[in-house]
């Protein structure tokens, strides 16, 4: 438990909460403030793509089973419909709800869903005196260089880190009006963990790397190797949604490790748990790629108390059986 508050009474939302992040937060408080009313709203999927093949949106209904709360299925983008549910007032909204894919290249569909139906949703919940912790993205940093701090070198090099940062503006415009406004943003740096399976070709390299190994022996990796990111577990995500609820200010923070790892440091983590595998160094083809990714969390620390408690091998340690499990059903379905 992050914070001494019970939530007694309290209204939660949580939006995009049949996805990764989402469905985690709303297990979390299931858990340890069951007094709490928690509400999660998504699209779920319809198994509509994007040209790449993608899905549009990955909410899955199997992230949700054993979550006791209620669930509502809507789309954010429609305005008269979130008017509806918001005549409810929720003591907290955590917007998880995005296009989280960040290969999508339709701008106008990623602008929409992921600012302007945000924008809506943040007066939603001000106007109904509630709190907003809302995800923001490390994509907003684009290829800048690290540490990425807060305010520097803020040039996203996709629309999806783009919509992420017009989130951050928006909000810093709000709060140079109305500074008692409750509104914290998120940046993720690269998360991993449990219920992140359904993201599919989005998931974290970890799931994917731990997959590749199980199923064959072998894994690829652009050469070679040696790009750096901060991955971060799951729960020290959770661990900042929770503790910004009592943040001491409202604004943009990072969330991260704290620490920048390379994609051979994951290997050596995965062989301990699942022995030897080959690896394959392949010429990357993207023109776009970062190199270096690291969270500088010193204010997120100052102003949420917000303090990792996972290294990349102690997250590892504690995703691995679930990763062993996912191999174990999908080899069944071979
Ligand atoms: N996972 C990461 O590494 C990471 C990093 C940075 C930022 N983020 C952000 O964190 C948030 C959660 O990400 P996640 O990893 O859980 O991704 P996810 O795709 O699993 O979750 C997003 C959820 O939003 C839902 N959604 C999409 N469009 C919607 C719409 N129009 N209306 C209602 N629901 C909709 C999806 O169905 C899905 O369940 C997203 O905002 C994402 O951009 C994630």
């Amino acid at each position: 438990m992050f914070i001494a508050d019970q939530l007694e009474n309290k209204k939660i939302l949580i939006t995009g909460g049949a996805g990764f992040i989402g469905s985690s937060l709303a297990f979390y408080f299931q858990t340890y403030h069951p007094q709490a009313e928690v509400v999660v709203l998504d699209k779920f999927r319809s198994g509509e793509t994007f040209p790449s093949g993608n899905l549009i949106s990955l909410g899955h209904f199997k992230n949700l089973i054993g979550f006791r709360g209620r669930v509502i299925c809507a789309d954010i983008n429609d305005a008269k419909k979130m008017n509806k549910i918001f005549e409810e007032k929720f003591d907290y909204v955590f917007h998880q709800a995005a296009i989280s894919d960040t290969t999508v290249m339709n701008q106008e569909i990623v602008m929409q869903t992921n600012h302007d139906a945000f924008l809506h949703l943040l007066h939603l919940t001000l106007n109904g005196g509630g709190k907003m912790i809302y995800a923001s993205s490390a994509g907003t940093y684009g290829n800048s260089p690290a540490p990425n701090c807060i305010g520097v070198g803020e040039i996203p090099e996709n629309v999806y880190g783009f919509s992420k940062l017009c989130m951050d503006e928006s909000v810093r415009g709000i709060l140079a009006q109305n500074q008692d406004a409750h509104i914290v943003g998120l940046r993720y740096f690269n998360v991993y963990g449990e219920r992140e399976f359904y993201k599919g070709k989005t998931a974290s390299m970890i799931l994917q790397l731990g997959l590749q190994a199980m199923h064959h022996k072998k894994v690829r990796l652009f050469k070679h190797g040696e790009q750096k990111r901060d991955f971060v577990y799951i729960q020290d995500v959770i661990q900042a949604n929770v503790k910004a609820m009592e943040a001491q200010k409202s604004g943009v923070y990072n969330v991260g490790s704290g620490e920048a790892r390379c994609f051979n440091d994951i290997l050596k983590c995965l062989k301990t748990h699942l022995g030897e595998f080959d690896v394959e160094y392949i010429d990357n083809p993207y023109a776009f790629y970062q190199n270096h990714t690291e969270a500088d969390i010193s204010l997120s620390q100052k102003f949420l108390n917000y303090q990792p408690k996972f290294s990349l091998e102690e997250g590892i340690s504690a995703y691995i059986q679930e990763i062993k499990e996912i191999y174990a059903r999908e080899k069944k379905c071979l």
